[in-house]
């Protein structure tokens, strides 16, 4: 239900969207990586929503051309380029969301976690300049590995005083998009109905598909359950090999992550049933961040979806508990990068 409904006022927005240029309300969306493989997409897709009335673009190279293009689509939003760190703090002033997709994407043969040493510089720089421009901001971290670039970030917004965890998402939307692409695809479902909750963390076995919470209820056997969270978990290496040296997901993932600055949008601007599943900080175990679905409100987080995580499988419990010291291991490195730079 919380899916179908997220669709038709998706299909509805669109239609209205199309019928005129005013915007239907007027939030702010930068884009930080806005030239990349992710970016130049995710870009297109947010300057289609009715919602945004201003589309901020920053990399550090090559954003002027990507800005120019997309500035001639006639949707209401105006599209303004920053290039270089001289630019990104005006790039960020008076921002509602940014969306953070800079840094370098994995090759064949890489775990997300190798991606570390250069990617946590570049998360720890755009999130300091974040902090002292627009703190009040919903922060959409892409940047892999995500299970370590959300601890920087909080760490680096903790440094800074304006840490508030309700607002710092790392996203993990992907995860569930393609575990409903493929339990559809599996069980002959009708694709707008599908919704798995994905939870854990965003690498490996630590992404962690919920199937017996899937909507609408449907059954699996036991090979079933092994053949698709095997498969939603190698999504990613997938099409890194797919694309043999030529990067990682982008297209869907920019899909992804334009579903989620959709719903961050309707969030903002007050519909109270907004649900998505991301990687927060939580209470819901014992680690300090873990994905989990979310509701969330004008502040962010309004609540963590407990019942998620409660009437598990058996073979669920024991993949919760088999993907906690890798995450552990994650978030602490995250933690120790951020505070060793301090
Ligand atoms: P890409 O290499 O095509 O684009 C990255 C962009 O970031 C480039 O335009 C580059 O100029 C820019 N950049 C580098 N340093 C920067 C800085 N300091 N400030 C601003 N921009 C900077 O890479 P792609 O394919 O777009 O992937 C981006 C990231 O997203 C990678 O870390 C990748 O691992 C991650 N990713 C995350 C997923 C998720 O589910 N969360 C899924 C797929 C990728």
């Amino acid at each position: 239900a919380l899916r179908s409904s997220f669709t038709r006022k998706a299909q509805k927005s669109e239609q209205r969207s199309q019928y005129g240029l005013q915007p239907q309300a007027s939030f702010k969306v930068a884009v930080l990586g806005a030239a990349g493989g992710i970016g130049q997409p995710l870009a297109l897709l947010i300057k289609m929503s009715p919602l945004v009335s201003a589309l901020h673009l920053y990399d550090i190279a090559n954003v002027k051309g990507v800005a120019a293009d997309l500035s001639h689509c006639n949707t209401p939003s105006q599209v303004l380029e920053f290039t270089g760190p001289s630019e990104l703090a005006n790039g960020l002033k008076g921002v509602n969301v940014v969306v953070i997709p800079a840094g370098v994407p994995r090759k064949p043969g890489m775990t997300r976690d190798d991606l570390f040493n250069i990617n946590a510089n570049i998360v720890k720089t755009l999130v300091e300049a974040v902090a002292d421009n627009c703190p009040d901001a919903f922060i959409h971290i892409i940047s892999n590995p995500v299970n370590s670039t959300v601890p920087i970030a909080a760490e680096i917004l903790k440094q800074k005083g304006v840490y508030d965890p309700k607002k710092l998402f790392g996203v993990t939307t992907l995860d569930v998009v393609r575990a409903n692409t493929f339990v559809a695809q599996k069980k002959n479902l009708k694709l707008i109905d599908v919704d798995v909750p994905v939870v854990g963390g965003h690498a490996g076995k630590t992404i962690l598909p919920l199937l017996s919470k899937t909507k609408p209820s449907v059954s699996f056997t036991d090979e079933e359950v092994e053949e698709l969270t095997v498969r939603i978990q190698n999504a990613g290496t997938e099409v890194v090999e797919a694309k043999a040296g030529a990067g990682s997901a982008t297209l869907s993932m920019a899909y992804a992550a334009a579903r989620f600055v959709e719903s961050s949008l309707r969030a903002l601007d007050g519909d109270g049933d907004v649900y998505e599943c991301a990687f927060v900080e939580s209470n819901l175990t014992e680690l300090p961040f873990f994905a989990s679905r979310v509701k969330i409100g004008r502040k962010g987080v309004e609540a963590l979806v407990s019942s998620d995580l409660q009437g598990l499988t058996e073979y669920e419990q024991k993949a919760v508990e088999a993907l906690k010291p890798e995450l552990k291991a994650s978030i602490e490195k995250g933690v120790a990068f951020a505070q060793k730079q301090a």
